[in-house]
């Protein structure tokens, strides 16, 4: 996965923003820059990091249900796609005319375009380099097909609830009437096995976390020694969700464009949210945004889920 919005306009802004407020924090987008998100890939293959490997079993399955909720030929629409392997088990059963991958990242789209037409080449690629948490115009070219949305992953743990809610709606609209969306969303379980998924024992993730300090040491003049930091993830019961935060070992100052940054010792940068659902409380959000869930398949261990959605009206 690449990219929750751009991260090229505004990083000194918004790293300043973030880093001057009373409780510290950066924007996850931060995350995936080249080495981000080859960090990520490398997460997503963690014995502990079980969303991925849960996911795309769970689409095998989906795969055969979705003839009674799709026509053949349907575009497939896929929300924050830096590689199409998850689409990829849902063509076939879709009979898919038409994919349209939409991601900030134009380069990874570029590459993947590029795959589809050499593996694919019956289906039509529509790339789309845009930011999804913004409002997205989906190509002429698949006007006159019903669609199905796919945001898979359980990007949509990483929205706080307004953004979540902002997208869900969008995506509606975008999709237009008759049109699903297929989303993978995490669910709550034992802490036992979901600080792991964010706390692995090999360090990828506190890897993937201390990156972004190395990120605005390059782009955004800041002087961060990554070594002074320690990657932390916590469960935050009030909220449902995992946070990742860095902790700085020790007092000190760190210099961001100029200005001068204060930190305590075991004071934190929030980093990221990953929230966890129950399946009741997942379809109360989606209702909030006009979707009813019309079907949910989950695996054996009900560690995650994928959500059909369809419009209310
Ligand atoms: C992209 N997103 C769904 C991941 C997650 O699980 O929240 C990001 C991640 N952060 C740490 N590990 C993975």
């Amino acid at each position: 996965m690449s990219g929750l919005a751009s991260p090229e306009a505004g990083i000194v802004a918004e790293a300043l923003a973030g880093l001057t407020a009373p409780r510290k924090s950066l924007p996850p987008k931060l995350f995936y820059d080249e080495a981000g998100c080859a960090l990520f890939g490398a997460i997503t293959r963690l014995a502990e990091y079980y969303p991925t490997r849960t996911e795309r079993a769970l689409l095998t399955r989906v795969a055969a249900a979705l003839g009674a909720w799709v026509e053949p030929g349907a575009a497939l629409v896929e929300y924050g796609a830096s590689d199409e392997e998850k689409a990829e088990l849902l063509f076939g059963a879709l009979e898919s005319a038409a994919y349209v991958p939409i991601d900030i990242a134009a380069p990874a789209l570029a590459a993947l375009a590029a795959r589809m037409r050499r593996r694919h080449p019956a289906i039509a690629v529509h790339p789309l380099a845009a930011d999804f948490l913004a409002p997205v115009r989906l190509p002429a070219a698949i006007a006159g097909l019903q669609r199905l949305g796919f945001f898979p992953g359980s990007t949509i743990g990483n929205l706080d609830h307004d953004e979540a809610v902002a997208f869900l709606a969008r995506a509606r609209t975008a999709l237009g009437p008759g049109s699903p969306l297929l989303i993978g969303v995490d669910l709550e379980k034992s802490l036992d096995i979901l600080i792991p998924a964010y706390d692995d024992a090999e360090g990828v993730t506190a890897a993937f976390n201390l990156n972004i300090l190395t990120r605005l040491n390059r782009e955004a003049e800041a002087d961060f020694d990554p070594a002074l930091f320690r990657h932390r993830a916590v469960w935050n019961d009030r909220f449902r969700r995992i946070e990742m935060h860095l902790e700085s070992r020790v007092p000190q100052s760190v210099r961001l464009a100029g200005l001068r940054i204060d930190f305590a010792a075991g004071e934190t940068i929030h980093t990221e949210n990953s929230y966890k659902f129950s399946e009741a409380r997942f379809a109360a959000l989606a209702a909030q945004a006009g979707w009813i869930v019309a079907e949910s398949w989950t695996d054996p261990d009900r560690l995650f889920s994928v959500q059909l959605l369809v419009s209310r009206s």
